[in-house]
């Protein structure tokens, strides 16, 4: 992954943290939705690999499911609204369902998600997110099941990306700064 070391600060958490990390929240969901047969839906695509290593760990059956949505703009943050860009399949009216996110910045993202299908009447609604940004919070919402609890500053890799770049680097990395400051 040498490729792209010059634009990374520094390695934030490297695979081997993450996998440690994955196991015990991997142990407290088992648990938790032992006889539930959960619908765990995938948030499109930052959340893909954070999900294709977490439901590997889960040892309770589970269904799969995806949804890709859009935030709107700065100049609409305040609406705070999201577009769905692509549904579930399932219907999720009467089953426990879990939300997979990677990262809780602002909270406008997943509050208005969260909202948008609390209107769909699932029997239960959690959220676990891998990272949890709360610096930068405007939103009342925090994960039910958090990876880790970061500092701001960008970060890539592991799914993140930064204008669609670095999904697929194994570790979690903070953006060098000179990378976003020169597109702007
Ligand atoms: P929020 O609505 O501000 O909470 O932003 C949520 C979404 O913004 C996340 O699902 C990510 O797609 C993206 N995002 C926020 N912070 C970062 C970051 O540090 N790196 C990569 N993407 C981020
Ligand atoms: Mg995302």
């Amino acid at each position: 992954m040498d490729y792209c070391k010059a634009d990374i600060e520094s390695i934030l958490l490297t695979s081997g943290q993450i996998s440690e990390r994955l196991d015990e929240l991997a142990h407290d969901i088992s648990r938790d939705y032992n006889d539930k047969n959960p619908l765990v839906i995938c948030i499109l695509k930052g959340s893909v690999v954070f999900y294709g290593d977490l439901i590997r760990r889960l040892n309770c059956p589970i269904e799969m499911d995806f949804i890709s949505v859009s935030s709107y703009g700065l100049s609409d943050r305040s609406s705070g609204a999201v577009k769905i860009k692509k549904d579930t399949d399932n219907c999720i009216a009467g089953r426990h369902v879990l939300i997979v996110e990677d990262i809780v910045d602002s909270g406008i993202t997943i509050s208005s998600l969260l909202e948008l299908l609390k209107k769909r009447d699932p029997l239960s609604l959690k959220l676990v997110s891998l990272l949890d940004k709360p610096a930068r919070r405007e939103r009342d919402v925090s994960p039910d099941y958090t990876g880790f609890i970061i500092p701001d500053g960008f970060i890539v890799g592991y799914g993140l990306d930064y204008a669609e770049r670095y999904r697929n680097l194994p570790y979690l990395g903070i953006l060098s700064p000179a990378v976003y400051m020169k597109n702007k």
